[in-house]
């Protein structure tokens, strides 16, 4: 069929296997040109079909080697009907470390459910024995909790008062003001059931208990912090209190580990157009702004960049793992500079309809986004027949 982007608000229904394809292949071939990490060679990637995910899955294979299982939840294609993006991208990255002789399997499914923990443990047991890298990279906006059945639905809400600042619509480039209602206590609760430290807990003490953790194994789970303008939707909101409590989870998980020498990180990543972060208001144009200054002063980075990096000067240098004051790894460090902050927080005051064409790099974001789902990407003939029922070879049932 031919495939074309469908849009729907902020999200794309449609995803195009060749461009998926295409962004992996870019993401392998940078990963390569950084050259050999000293890194994990056992890796486990709770979310590892888009984004963060994704990433980390690409440099551990290819930065050091890696055998990998990947866990994601995607949607598979039907006849006439397209597959979500990460289960192309997984297609894509299997076929390519299948041929450079790398083992790779994946499991689709809840990974917040019992079941599917246990088909992972199950895959490590049959196939790999330990692990000694676990990443874990969920965004979702919902959980059912695996003992009580409660379903969680995860908010973006501020805490404590309305919020009200400008939010710019992507796909049309108008900026309006929004103002966003202040959480309740259940909401606050929600988010942290969804988004915090609980379900990365079970996962580390499942993998534990049937001993699958190698000696001196590392565990890593990702946060955002963010400039002062984003902090009443973000940090200060209910999605702050989940990463706060994940921020806290990694301190009890390294307790969990000290008899295996094993380590718990959170690392904090740069704001980057994922599905994710196109769905929180606010967010869209701060990005906009962030990617002009960040690209003029040519230190823009995507999600490939960000995680090669994590590995290569933060995880695996061989020395002390270097953290801030509160135990975090940043690799937001580009985005949190001084300079750069000051020159958003300009821009930000500026921004209207009229102006952001000029100040922002609206382009930028769009492009990121599409690409996203496998459109806009260079190398990619749209009007080519395209078969829409890829497979994934190594997917276990
Ligand atoms: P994403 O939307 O690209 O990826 C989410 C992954 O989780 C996908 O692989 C998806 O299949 C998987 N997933 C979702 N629900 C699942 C479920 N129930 N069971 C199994 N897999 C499931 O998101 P992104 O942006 O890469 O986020 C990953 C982490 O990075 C999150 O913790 C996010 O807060 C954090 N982060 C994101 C930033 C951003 O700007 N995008 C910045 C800093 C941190």
């Amino acid at each position: 069929m031919i495939i074309e982007p469908r849009m729907r608000g902020f999200i794309c229904l449609t995803a195009h296997p060749e461009g998926c394809a295409q962004n992996v292949k870019n993401q392998i071939e940078y990963v390569k040109s950084k050259g050999a990490i000293n890194g994990p060679k056992k890796v486990l990637v709770i979310g590892a079909s888009t984004g963060f995910g994704l990433a980390s899955r690409i440099t551990s294979a290819y930065g050091s080697n890696a055998a990998t299982i990947g866990v994601f939840f995607e949607k598979a294609p039907s006849e006439g009907k397209t597959a979500s993006p990460g289960w192309y991208n997984t297609a894509a990255f299997e076929k390519e470390a299948h041929a450079a002789g790398l083992y790779a399997k994946s499991i689709n499914g809840d990974a917040f459910s019992k079941e599917i923990k246990q088909k992972t443990i199950d895959l490590i047991k049959a196939d790999l024995g330990q692990i000694d890298l676990v990443i874990y990279s969920l965004a979702s906006p919902v959980r059912k909790h695996p003992e009580t059945e409660v379903l969680h639905r995860s908010t973006l809400k501020p805490i404590g008062s309305t919020y009200t600042n400008k939010t710019v619509d992507f796909h049309t480039g108008n900026i309006t003001n929004i103002s966003i209602e202040p959480a309740t206590d259940d909401d606050i609760a929600n988010t942290i059931a969804v988004m915090g430290g609980e379900d990365w807990t079970m996962w580390i003490e499942a993998l534990k208990a049937e001993n699958l953790l190698a000696e001196g194994a590392t565990t890593v789970a990702y946060s955002y912090i963010g400039p002062a303008l984003t902090e009443p939707v973000y940090r200060k909101g209910t999605i702050g209190r989940a990463k706060d409590d994940l921020e806290a989870t990694a301190f009890k998980i390294a307790d969990q580990l000290k008899d295996i020498n094993g380590k718990a990180f959170v690392s904090v990543n740069k704001a980057l157009v994922t599905q994710a972060s196109s769905a929180i208001p606010v967010i869209p144009l701060y990005i906009s702004l962030l990617y002009k200054i960040m690209k003029e002063e040519g230190i823009h980075e995507g999600t490939i960049e960000q995680i090669q990096r994590l590995y290569a000067e933060r995880l695996y240098t061989g020395a002390e793992v270097l953290v801030d004051e509160k135990g975090r790894i940043r690799i937001d460090d580009l985005e949190m500079r001084e300079d750069v902050q000051a020159k958003v927080a300009k821009l930000w005051e500026e921004a209207t309809t009229e102006t952001l064409p000029a100040i922002g790099d609206l382009p930028g974001y769009r492009s990121d986004f599409l690409s996203l789902f496998g459109f806009e990407v260079d190398q990619v003939d749209y009007q080519k027949e395209t078969n829409e029922m890829v497979k994934i070879e190594g997917l276990v049932d």
